[in-house]
């Protein structure tokens, strides 16, 4: 019953990121140092996933090459005795198996799901949206997904409460609570007007996902914003498999927009005891 691929989604335009993702991936932004999408790499095998597949598209080659070898640099590094940051490159394209699938044109994240069909319908898999990054938490957003799933089957869905006035950001669902923090879904709605919101759940960038969702998604016809919703398959799955929501425990940014990713890279800064002096001399005019 576990769940040994994990399917990263990440041939969006970014348009938000707009005019830096002309040219460069949104998943490649740096949290200081490290690009957006190592965090989203590092919790899918912290979570027990042997497989990476990304769902690509142009202008994401940075992501391939970023996780492969680099020889050019890696030689540099060693005659110029930077031992310890050859390691750091040679870790990174050690780091996972990832298989890459071109989507070729971004219809929605329905069919960029539908994209890794390939290769995820033999079994349940996990999926990672990488623009949600979770700082500082105890327990991988996704292993809390996966333990779910071991312990009750079917599928699994990340939930926030989000505020009220938000619920149109997102997918909505409606659910009945059984346990604590762990809802029976019953219906979802994606981007919903206040009036129309079922609850304030929302879902959040993380999946377990059944393969009964690809003959949905084959079928599924392009929702809000003209785009084919998972959200809208799993609508329809969940009238026939169960579909569970995880209220997760951890602190996610959402990467994917501006605020999201300045104060995922300011709270970065204040853990590291080096970088925490640089922000607070800046937020006191120093
Ligand atoms: P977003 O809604 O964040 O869209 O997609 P986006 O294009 O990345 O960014 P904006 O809204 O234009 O700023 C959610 C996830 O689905 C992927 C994205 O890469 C992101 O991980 N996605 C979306 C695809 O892979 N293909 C698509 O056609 C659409």
């Amino acid at each position: 019953m576990t769940v040994k691929k994990c399917l990263f989604p990440v041939a969006g335009l970014g348009t938000r990121f707009l005019p830096v993702t002309k040219e460069i991936a949104k998943e490649m932004l740096p949290l200081v140092n490290r690009p957006i999408i190592s965090y989203g790499v590092e919790e899918a095998l912290a979570s027990g996933c042997e497989e990476i597949i990304m769902i690509t598209g142009r202008a994401k080659r940075s992501i391939e090459n970023y996780f492969d070898r680099s020889f050019e640099l890696e030689d540099l590094l060693l005659k110029r005795g930077k031992k310890e940051l050859y390691d750091m490159m040679i870790k990174i394209s050690n780091l996972a198996e990832i298989l890459y699938i071109r989507q070729r044109e971004p219809l929605g994240l329905g069919h960029a799901v539908l994209c890794g069909e390939p290769v995820c319908s033999s079994g349940y898999f996990g999926v990672i949206l990488p623009d949600d990054v979770f700082i500082n938490n105890d327990e991988p957003i996704l292993s809390q997904l996966i333990k779910t799933h071991e312990r009750l089957g079917g599928s699994v869905i990340a939930l926030e409460q989000v505020e009220l006035e938000n619920v149109s950001r997102y997918g909505i669902v409606a659910s009945e609570e059984v346990e604590p923090g762990i809802h029976r879904i019953s219906d979802m709605v994606e981007k919903p007007s206040l009036s129309d919101a079922p609850s304030n759940y929302a879902i959040m960038g993380r999946y377990v996902l059944s393969p009964s969702i690809f003959p949905i998604l084959r079928e599924q016809q392009a929702g809000t914003g003209g785009e084919i919703q998972l959200t809208d398959a799993l609508r329809t799955l969940a009238k026939s498999e169960p579909v569970w929501g995880v209220v997760y425990k951890g602190r996610r940014f959402d990467c994917g927009t501006q605020k999201g990713w300045l104060s995922a890279n300011v709270q970065l800064a204040l853990d590291d005891p080096e970088l925490r002096n640089v922000v607070l001399e800046v937020v006191n005019g120093r």
